[in-house]
C-alpha cells in the first residue's frame, strides 16, 4: 500500500512560523509533524509514499531524504488549488494496489489492520458535535456511504471526515479526479477531494467508514499545542538538570540547555534551545531558540528566536495588593 501525503499548503493559520518553515516541519512533541506521520506509517508497514510538495518544498525534501530511507516520490503542486487538485497532481504515482491518503498536518493513532484487507474503499471518520467546518459522510443502514458533503451548512450528518482515506481502487479515483478537473468542479473556490470521492460514488464505487478516535490536528497554534500535550503524555522524556525543576511530561532534546528554570508540564524544548532563569509550561521552544528571564505559557517560540523577559523591581508597602492578572 502506498501513502499519499499532501503537504503543499502555505499554512497561513500558523504564521509567523510558516513564513520561514513549511507547516509539516514545525516541531511538536520533539519532532517535526511530518516525522510523526512517517514514523507511524512505517510502523504500520508502509514502504512507499508520494509526498505532494509546493510551499518551501526544498526544505521538506531535504528533511525526508536525510531522515528516512523508505521509497518516496516527490510530486510538485505549483499552486495550492485544494486537496483534490493536490491528489490529482500525484496521480502518476498511483499503483494498482490500494492507496492511503493521509493529510500532512494531522497526527493519527493508526492501526491499519482492520483496513488493510478491505475490498472496498474506506473513509476515516469521527463523530463531532459541529460538522459545519468538515466534510461529512451520510451512511445508509448497512453502513455504506450514500453521500459526501463538504462543510454542510444544514445538518446532514455528524460523521466528520478526518483526513485519512483508504482507496481500494486507485484507477477509479484517478478517473474521478480527471473529471473534477475537466468539469471544473469546485466547492468554496477549491478542488476538493470530497467532491472527487462523491464522483467515485456516483460511478458506483462502494465506500464504507472506519472510526478514528485518535486524531490530532496541527493546523492552528492552539491545536499544535494540544497535539504537543497529547504527544508528551505518550513520549515524555526523563532528564534532570542540577539547578532546574522539570515537571513532566516534557520533551527536552539531549543538547538543550536548561538553567535555573522550571520546565513543564507539557513543554517541548527542541535541539540546541536554551531556557535560563524562566518558568515555561504548555509551550514549544523550537530549535536553537533562547528564552531568558521569562514566564511563558501556551507559547510557540520559533527556531533561533530570542525572548528576553524581565524581573520586576517592586517597593510595595504593607497591606498593598499587586495583581498582574
Ligand atoms: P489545509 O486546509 O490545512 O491548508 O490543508 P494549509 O495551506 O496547510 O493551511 P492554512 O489553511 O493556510 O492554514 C490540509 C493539508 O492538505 C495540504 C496541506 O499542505 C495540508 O497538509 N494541501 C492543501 C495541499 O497539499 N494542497 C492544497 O492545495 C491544499
Amino acid at each position: 500500500m502506498r501513502a499519499i501525503i499532501p503537504v503543499a499548503g502555505v499554512g497561513t493559520r500558523l504564521r509567523p512560523h510558516t513564513y520561514s518553515l513549511p507547516k509539516v516541519l514545525l516541531n511538536v512533541g520533539g519532532k517535526p509533524i511530518l516525522g510523526h506521520i512517517l514514523d507511524t506509517l512505517i510502523e504500520q508497514g508502509i514502504t512507499k509514499a508520494t509526498i505532494i510538495t509546493g510551499y518551501m518544498r526544498k526544505l521538506v525534501e531535504e528533511y525526508v531524504r536525510s531522515h528516512y530511507s523508505i521509497e518516496v516520490d516527490f510530486v510538485k503542486q505549483d499552486v495550492s488549488l485544494g486537496l483534490g487538485h493536490a491528489i490529482w497532481v500525484a496521480n502518476e504515482t498511483f499503483d494498482s494496489e490500494p492507496l492511503l491518503i493521509i493529510l500532512g498536518d494531522t497526527i493519527f493513532d493508526l492501526d491499519l489492520s482492520p483496513v488493510k484487507d478491505s475490498k472496498i474503499s474506506l473513509i476515516g471518520v469521527k463523530e463531532v458535535e459541529d460538522p459545519r467546518r468538515f466534510g461529512v459522510v451520510v451512511t445508509n443502514k448497512h453502513g455504506r456511504i450514500d453521500r459526501l458533503v463538504e462543510k454542510p451548512q444544514t445538518p446532514v450528518s455528524n460523521l466528520a471526515i478526518v483526513g485519512l482515506y483508504y482507496i481500494a481502487n486507485p484507477d477509479i479515483l484517478k478517473e474521478a479526479l480527471v473529471e473534477l478537473m475537466k468539469k471544473d468542479i469546485k466547492t468554496q473556490g477549491e478542488y476538493q477531494l470530497t467532491d472527487a470521492l462523491q464522483v467515485m460514488l456516483e460511478k458506483g464505487e462502494e465506500f464504507s467508514t472506519f472510526t478514528i478516535d485518535g486524531w490530532y490536528d496541527c493546523g492552528k497554534p492552539e491545536t499544535l499545542l494540544s497535539t504537543n500535550r497529547y504527544l508528551l503524555d505518550k513520549y515524555s522524556t526523563i532528564k534532570t538538570f542540577p539547578d532546574a525543576v522539570i515537571v513532566p511530561p516534557v520533551f527536552i532534546a539531549p543538547n538543550a540547555t536548561i538553567e535555573r528554570s522550571v520546565i513543564g508540564p507539557y513543554t517541548t524544548v527542541a535541539d540546541g534551545a536554551s531556557v535560563v532563569d524562566s518558568v515555561v509550561r504548555d509551550s514549544i521552544i523550537s530549535d536553537g531558540a533562547m528564552v531568558t528571564s521569562s514566564l511563558l505559557e501556551m507559547s510557540i517560540i520559533g527556531n533561533n528566536a530570542y525572548v528576553r523577559g524581565n524581573f520586576n523591581k517592586l517597593n510595595v508597602g504593607n497591606s498593598s495588593e499587586i495583581n498582574y492578572g
